[in-house]
């Protein structure tokens, strides 16, 4: 009769499985952090490819889940737009690969690190969110609500591909703010703002021209001139808000925060910049995309500059040792 182990002892693993999990890591080493970070730049990239679908007017390029009622991929017969669609899908694929990999690569530490368990599992639901919202575009033949969701999406995406670089970086436990309260509060307001600026940004592309097929004639109904100057209004707001983050920043020495402050402003420079070049350029497509793909990293800093508010707070065992230091160091002068 085969033994039965009793239930207290110890699971040993063997054969492959026992292999594949002791390969996995047992803390955040490279392989986490390269997945993470290709994880992270890869939803930034199908922004741009989702960019280019609408942009090249290639959003009905393909039919869906099929690119024709009889091929997975574009046949010879279909037109560049059917490739550059079937691109996007392409990417999609190694994007949701990517979110795989990070699962399984922090599933051996998902106890101790619940964080970025919970957040792997947010990016691949994710991913197969956006993956049928696609699909669903096709068949509702991209409307412009729909467009808009589905680039949100990508965002709430991006910010938490985001926040898991960061978050990877730091060990766990208890945390306590690295910055003043007011300027928690500051930052909190800034990211609201910014997300303002999106939803009118994706609410005038909804207005505007490049519906993404030359059949597609039907808009959100808004005026497009008028919401792109409500759009620029929180913008320019976004942009004095992290100004003066940064000059406080600068002002108290804010170390904590400072450099993603400082890459905050630049990065809404270039997107204020670009925002009023297409603005007055008749909304050229490369610029449009540019702009799309901006918002993306803008949402990425501003994420990481939102995590770093605050830090490990300290262990009561480095605490204790401090004290014990601190009160050898009074002894020491009180007996000098
Ligand atoms: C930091 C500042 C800004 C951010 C974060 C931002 C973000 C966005 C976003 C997310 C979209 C929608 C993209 C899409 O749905 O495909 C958009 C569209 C747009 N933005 Fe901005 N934007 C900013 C500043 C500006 C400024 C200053 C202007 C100048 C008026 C501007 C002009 C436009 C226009 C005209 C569109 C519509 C493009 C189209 O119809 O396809 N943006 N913006």
């Amino acid at each position: 009769m085969p033994e039965i182990a009793p239930p207290s002892a110890p699971r040993t693993r063997s054969g492959f499985l026992g292999r594949v999990h002791d390969w996995l890591p047992d803390r955040v080493d490279l392989r986490v952090r390269i997945a993470a970070w290709v994880s992270l730049i890869l939803e930034v990239a199908i922004v741009g490819t989702g960019g280019a679908v609408r942009l090249t007017d290639s959003g009905l390029g393909c039919e869906w889940p099929l690119c024709t009622p009889d091929s997975l991929f574009p046949t010879a017969a279909q037109s560049y737009h059917s490739l550059i669609e079937f691109g996007n899908r392409g990417l999609s694929f190694f994007v949701g690969l990517a979110a795989i990999a990070v699962i399984v690569l922090v599933s051996r530490i998902r106890a101790e690190r619940r964080d970025l368990w919970i957040m792997s599992w947010i990016i691949f639901a994710g991913v197969l969110v956006q993956a049928v919202v696609g699909g669903i575009l096709v068949i509702f033949q991209l409307h412009p609500n729909m467009v808009a969701f589905h680039y949100l999406v990508s965002l709430v995406l991006v910010a938490v591909s985001a926040a898991f670089v960061v978050r990877m970086g730091q060990p766990r436990g208890a945390r306590e703010r690295a910055v003043p309260k007011g300027v928690a509060i500051l930052v909190h307001i800034t990211s609201f703002v910014l997300a303002l600026t999106v939803i009118f940004g994706v609410l005038t592309t909804g207005a505007g021209p490049h519906s993404g097929d030359p059949a597609v004639t039907l808009r959100n109904g808004f005026d497009a001139t008028i919401l792109e100057h409500v759009h620029s209004w929180p913008a320019y707001a976004l942009f004095a808000l992290t100004l003066a983050l940064l000059v406080i920043a600068l002002a108290n020495s804010l170390t904590a925060i400072r450099n993603a402050v400082i890459l905050l402003l630049a990065i809404e420079l270039v997107q204020i910049a670009v925002g009023l070049y297409q603005a007055r350029n008749a909304l050229p497509p490369l610029a449009v995309g540019v702009h799309m793909v901006l918002a993306a990293i803008l949402v990425a800093a501003c994420t990481s500059l939102g995590r770093r508010l605050k830090r490990p707070a300290p262990t009561p065992a480095a605490v204790g040792a401090e004290d014990a230091g601190t009160a050898g160091a009074a002894s020491a002068t009180a007996r000098g």
